[in-house]
């Protein structure tokens, strides 16, 4: 029997971390010592109270059942005490907070929610990869919003044609941002809102970085905006800020319509997260808070040997504020950054994202993530700077 995939998503390639994993495993079959800077996948562990808490938790016997739809109560209340004491905004727990199995299943579902074939999505470029994906099952229509360095990556709203502001129904945005480690400042959110409002557009914004911040900054959420509520959900998750990423949890909060929407989908499609994860993630949230600081700063130092490095090797490039990424322009104008993310992997096993990966504006860049231990990136370092040098 010829099997065919739905005509919806006939058009949908492999995740490209997916397919990169497989070529790596090839290469390392044949003896490639492999360094991975391409993924944004924490490579510390939580704190022990929240290892502690899962295990004590698993040995119950009555904590192997199904978990509440949407995420236990006392999880969501967890979430909206988070909320309040990090950026001072008031939620309800019922109405407005959501638990998700880590956040890229709420945005990708956020799309089969609200989307109607032909509707119109306002998509970053570049951008994380599922925003897209979520819309191209839907079937909707996108229009990409380039995020520029002359506009420190930040979307222009007057660029946005009227025409297409009042078809629009959905707009994605993520700061701090992946992949280009920019960040937002408050005022960008209350335009942002100010926008969303007349032309009645909801926006998504996905903000698992937010705490993922260095040198004393502190990332806004866009809830902290009066009135946000009314047009706006925001994605947050444990991945990065507690280093849980393999855990699979996360929240969706804000627009209790959106909320209420998500809530009833994902009761249908999914069974809820298991109830071992959903108490040690309320113990992340109401446990000691000073070790992310810690965390942050293993980052940073990270980040500085990368930033310094590329500098050396001539890429242009801003030193991130915050986030689990280095963006740096490919130093020869026009060159092609699957071509040099390919060379790279094969002549040095350094991995690397290339820019185009995440829409045509990220072309000519490279994304470098801060997942890897300072001596591992040294070794890095060391095959790109003789790589780089022999190239020219
Ligand atoms: C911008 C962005 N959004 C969402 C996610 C997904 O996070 P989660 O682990 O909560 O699904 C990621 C993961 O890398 C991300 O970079």
């Amino acid at each position: 029997m010829n099997i065919k995939p739905a005509k919806r998503i006939s058009q949908i390639k492999p995740y490209f971390f997916a397919d990169l994993a497989k070529r790596i495993a090839g290469l390392e079959k044949h003896g490639t010592d492999i360094i991975r800077l391409d993924i944004g996948s924490p490579d510390l562990p939580p704190e022990d109270f929240i290892i502690e808490s899962l295990v004590e938790a698993a040995r119950q016997p009555n904590m192997h059942g199904y978990g509440q739809p949407g995420g236990s109560a006392s999880l969501k209340k967890a979430m909206a005490d988070y909320y309040l004491e990090t950026f001072d905004v008031t939620l309800d727990p019922e109405n407005e907070v959501l638990a998700l199995i880590g956040s890229k299943e709420g945005i990708f579902n956020l799309n089969n929610v609200l989307i109607n074939r032909d509707d119109l999505v306002l998509l970053p470029d570049p951008c994380y990869p599922v925003y897209g994906v979520g819309a191209l099952i839907a079937q909707a229509e996108t229009y990409p919003m380039p995020l520029l360095a002359k506009n420190d990556f930040l979307p222009d709203l007057d660029a946005i044609p009227e025409e297409v502001a009042r078809r629009a129904k959905l707009m994605w945005l993520n700061y701090p941002n992946n992949p280009t480690g920019a960040i937002a400042p408050y005022s960008f959110f209350e335009d942002v809102v100010k926008f969303a409002r007349e032309n009645e557009i909801l926006i998504a914004h996905d903000a698992p970085y937010l705490e993922v911040c260095f040198n004393g900054y502190k990332a806004p959420s866009i809830l902290q905006v009066p009135g946000s509520r009314d047009i706006a959900v925001e994605f947050n998750s444990l991945s990065k800020t507690y280093n849980m990423a393999g855990w699979r949890v996360g929240m969706a909060v804000g627009n209790k319509d959106v909320i209420r929407l998500l809530q009833t989908y994902k009761s249908q499609s999914d069974s809820s997260i298991f109830k071992p994860i959903m108490q040690a993630a309320e113990r992340a949230l109401r446990g000691d808070q000073s070790w992310i600081t810690e965390r942050n700063l293993v980052y940073k130092r990270r980040r500085d040997l990368i930033v310094e490095t590329l500098k050396k090797l001539g890429f242009s490039l801003e030193t991130p504020k915050a986030s689990l990424y280095v963006w740096a322009r490919l130093p020869d104008e026009g060159s092609d950054s699957i071509l040099f993310c390919e060379k790279l992997l094969e002549e040095t096993g350094v991995s690397v994202t290339p820019g185009v990966v995440y829409g045509k504006s990220g072309e000519g860049y490279i994304r470098i993530s801060l997942v890897t231990p300072v001596g591992r990136l040294k070794e890095a370092i060391s095959r790109v700077e003789v790589w780089m040098k022999e190239k020219v």
